[in-house]
């Protein structure tokens, strides 16, 4: 007599919420990161407050999202690696994940409270500086400026990491983002 052995629905790839999330917040914060560095090259005061301005809106609009995308994680249907990550290399995937999250926060965090004066989120909704003390000011300006390499450095990783693991290793590892 033959046993019928249910296979389980394993996921292969993210749900929904997560790929729009997970794509519409990497395309804006690549730009407000090549920004903020291009900043250093415009001589012109009111082009540069445009875009200081729009990156600072547009930062302050990933805040929210990334906070539900953090809450989202542990609640959102689990996609094991099977076959594809084991033991160590898991965990180290696991791990750089979670060291992404903190030094997301820790970019956003810095940003507003390093800020000397307050501005206009998108021209419309103003926001006011939160740390009206100039020394502290510009000790979270050096932490904004460590943790935007660090963080940099960690996306550079990542892409790098996704570009082996998919043409080199021939791993489906890009398919679990599609
Ligand atoms: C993930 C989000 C963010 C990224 C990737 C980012 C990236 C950067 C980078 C690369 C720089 C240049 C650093 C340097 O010169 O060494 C910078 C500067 C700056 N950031 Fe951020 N930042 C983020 C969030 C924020 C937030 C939330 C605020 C405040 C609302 C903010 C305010 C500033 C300010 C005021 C500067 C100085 C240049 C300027 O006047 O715009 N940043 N940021
Ligand atoms: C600012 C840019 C980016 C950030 C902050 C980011 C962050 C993350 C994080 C935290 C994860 C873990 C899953 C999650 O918690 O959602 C992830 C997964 C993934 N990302 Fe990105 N990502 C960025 C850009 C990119 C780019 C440009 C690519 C394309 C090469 C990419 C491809 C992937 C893939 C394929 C996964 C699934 C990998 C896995 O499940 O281990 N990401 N990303």
């Amino acid at each position: 007599m033959q046993h019928q052995t249910r296979v389980p629905n394993v996921r292969t790839r993210y749900d929904l919420f997560s790929r729009i999330l997970h794509w519409s917040i990497a395309v804006v914060m690549i730009y407000v990161m090549i920004i903020g560095y291009s900043l250093h090259f415009i001589p012109n005061e009111q082009v540069y407050t445009f875009f200081s301005e729009t990156n600072m809106s547009l930062a302050t609009a990933l805040t929210p999202l990334m906070m539900i995308r953090f809450l989202w994680r542990y609640f959102r249907p689990a996609v094991p690696y099977g076959e594809m990550l084991k033991g160590h290399d898991k965990g180290l995937v696991h791990l750089l994940h979670e060291i992404f999250y903190l030094l997301i926060f820790v970019v956003l965090i810095s940003g507003f409270l390093m800020l000397e004066k307050g501005f206009q989120i998108f021209g419309v909704i103003d926001f006011p500086r939160p740390i009206s003390n100039v020394e502290v000011n510009r000790f979270f300006f050096s932490v904004h400026r460590g943790s935007c390499m660090a963080l940099a450095g960690m996306i550079i990783l990542h892409v790098a990491a996704v570009i082996k693991h998919h043409c080199i290793e021939k791993k489906a590892i890009l398919h679990r983002m599609l």
